[in-house]
C-alpha cells in the first residue's frame, strides 16, 4: 500500500485541478452545478492509476439528486457575504469553533430571512480559498443537504457564494450543534468521559442516519466519509451526520458499484474500496464498524502517538477476542467499568461483522439498526438487574 491516493488530512488535502462553475452571487441550481459534471476519475492526491475508471451508471444516477434539488433546493436560504460577516462579528477568532479540510467554522447569530424575531445560533463554514476541490465538495454539500432531511443528519440552512476581497468566497450555514463532535468527546482530554448509554445512543442514531441514506430514499446515497469528527451532537447528544462533500449516489439498475477516485479518510475507508475504487453502501458499513470500535475503546482508528503495535486500532483489538476473559481490556478506561459487558461484547460482534473482508458479508445498515436496538435492550435489562441487586444488597445491609 505504498501508492496512496487520497485522503483527508486536516489541511492541504485539496487538489489543484477543477474549475469553479457557479459565479459569485449566483444561486445554485442543478443546471449551473450539475452533479454529472463531477468527475469520478480524479483523486485528491497522487493516484495509483488503476482505480479511476468512470462509471456511466453513477453519471446518470447522479442527476436524480440534482432533479430533487430543483424541487426542494429553493428552501435553502441564499445569504449575502455581508450578512454572514455581521453574523460572525467579522469572522472573529473568538467565534471560531473548528477547522477542517474544507476551511474554518465559526459560530454565528442570524435572524429569520424577513429580519424579524430573535437571532438564533448557526455554524458558518468558510471555504478555504486555496483549494478548488473544495468547490466540488461545497456544491455536493448544498445539493445533498438541500434535499435530505432526517433527525440524524445535520440541517443546512443556506449558503453564500460572493465576491470577497481575495476572490470568490463560498460559505455554508448550518444549524448549530452545541455539543461538538463525537471525536471531541471520545479523544480530547478536555472533554468529560462519554457515558456508555450515550455511546449506544450515538451508535444507534448514526446507524439510523446511514440506513436512511442507503435504504430510505428513491436514490441510494453513499456517505463516504463516516468518522467520529463528522458526527456532531445536538442539545440532547443525538448524533447528526455532517459533511456531505464526498457523498455520492449509489449504483442504479443491475450495477453493483460506482467507480470513483478513492477519497475518504485514513483509518476509516474500506480496504476493498481503497484497492479497487469500487464504491458501494458496504464501504460505509466498514467505516461504521471502525467507529463502533472507537466507541468501545476510546481509541482513534489510527493513532501515530501510540506504540507501533497499538497504532492501528483494528489490529490492536484482535489481541482481545470477544469471548475471552481478556475482552474487557479493549474497553475505554474512561468508562471506569460503567458498562454492560454483555452489551459491549454484542457491539464488538456487530463491529466485526461490519468489518468483514468481503463487502457482501457486511450487514445492511437497516440490519445494523435492528441489532443495535437489541443491544440497547440488553443494556437496559442489565442496568435494571444491577439496580435490583443494589436495592437487595442495601436491604440486606439495612436489615
Ligand atoms: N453545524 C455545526 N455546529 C457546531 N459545530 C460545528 C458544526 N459544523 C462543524 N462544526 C465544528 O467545526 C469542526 C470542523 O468541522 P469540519 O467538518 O470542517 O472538519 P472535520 O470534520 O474536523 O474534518 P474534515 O475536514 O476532515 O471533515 C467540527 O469538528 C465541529 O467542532
Ligand atoms: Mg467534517
Amino acid at each position: 500500500m505504498g501508492c496512496l491516493f487520497f485522503f483527508r488530512s486536516k489541511r492541504n488535502r485539496r487538489e489543484k485541478q477543477g474549475r469553479p462553475r457557479a459565479g459569485a452571487g449566483e444561486t445554485l441550481t442543478a443546471a449551473t452545478t450539475s452533479f454529472s459534471s463531477y468527475d469520478t476519475s480524479r483523486s485528491y492526491g497522487s493516484t495509483c492509476g488503476k482505480q479511476t475508471s468512470k462509471s456511466s451508471a453513477s453519471t446518470s444516477s447522479q442527476q436524480s439528486i440534482s432533479a430533487m434539488f430543483e424541487v426542494k433546493g429553493g428552501n435553502l436560504r441564499v445569504f449575502e457575504l455581508g450578512e454572514l460577516r455581521n453574523a460572525t462579528n467579522g469572522f472573529s477568532h473568538m467565534l471560531k469553533i473548528g477547522e477542517g479540510g474544507f476551511g474554518s467554522v465559526y459560530k454565528g447569530f442570524i435572524r429569520a430571512a424577513d429580519g424579524k424575531g430573535d437571532r438564533h445560533t448557526v455554524a458558518v463554514k468558510v471555504l478555504n480559498l486555496k483549494g478548488l476541490q473544495g468547490y466540488k465538495e461545497w456544491v455536493a454539500e448544498v445539493h445533498f443537504l438541500g434535499v435530505l432531511e432526517h433527525p440524524n443528519l445535520v440541517k443546512l440552512i443556506g449558503y453564500c457564494s460572493a465576491d470577497g476581497e481575495r476572490g470568490i468566497q463560498r460559505l455554508l450555514v448550518y444549524e448549530y450543534m452545541p455539543n461538538k463532535s463525537l471525536e471531541y468527546h471520545l479523544f480530547h482530554k478536555a472533554s468529560s468521559p462519554l457515558p456508555w448509554n450515550l455511546r449506544l445512543q450515538i451508535a444507534l442514531g448514526t446507524a439510523k442516519g446511514l440506513a436512511f441514506l442507503h435504504e430510505g430514499l428513491e436514490v441510494q446515497v453513499i456517505y463516504r466519509d463516516f468518522k467520529a469528527s463528522n458526527v456532531l451532537l445536538d442539545d440532547d447528544f443525538q448524533p447528526r451526520l455532517s459533511d456531505f462533500g464526498l457523498a455520492r449516489e449509489g449504483p442504479t439498475g443491475d450495477r453493483t458499484h460506482v467507480s470513483t477516485a478513492v477519497v475518504g479518510t485514513y483509518g476509516y475507508a474500506a480496504p476493498d474500496y481503497i484497492e479497487t475504487g469500487h464504491l458501494t453502501i458496504k464501504s460505509d458499513v466498514w467505516s461504521f464498524g471502525v467507529v463502533l470500535y472507537e466507541l468501545l475503546t476510546g481509541r482513534r482508528s489510527l493513532d501515530r502517538n501510540r506504540p507501533s503495535n497499538e497504532q492501528k486500532l483494528l489490529d490492536w483489538v484482535k489481541q482481545f477476542p470477544i469471548e475471552s476473559k481478556r475482552f474487557n481490556m479493549v474497553m475505554d478506561p474512561r468508562l471506569s467499568y460503567q458498562y454492560s459487558l454483555k452489551a459491549a461484547r454484542e457491539m464488538a460482534k456487530l463491529a466485526n461483522s461490519c468489518l468483514s473482508k468481503q463487502a457482501k458479508e457486511r450487514p445492511r445498515m437497516s440490519q445494523v439498526v435492528q441489532i443495535l436496538i437489541h443491544i440497547v435492550q440488553i443494556n437496559e435489562a442489565t442496568a435494571a438487574r444491577e439496580a435490583e441487586n443494589k436495592v437487595r444488597r442495601a436491604d440486606r445491609a439495612g436489615g
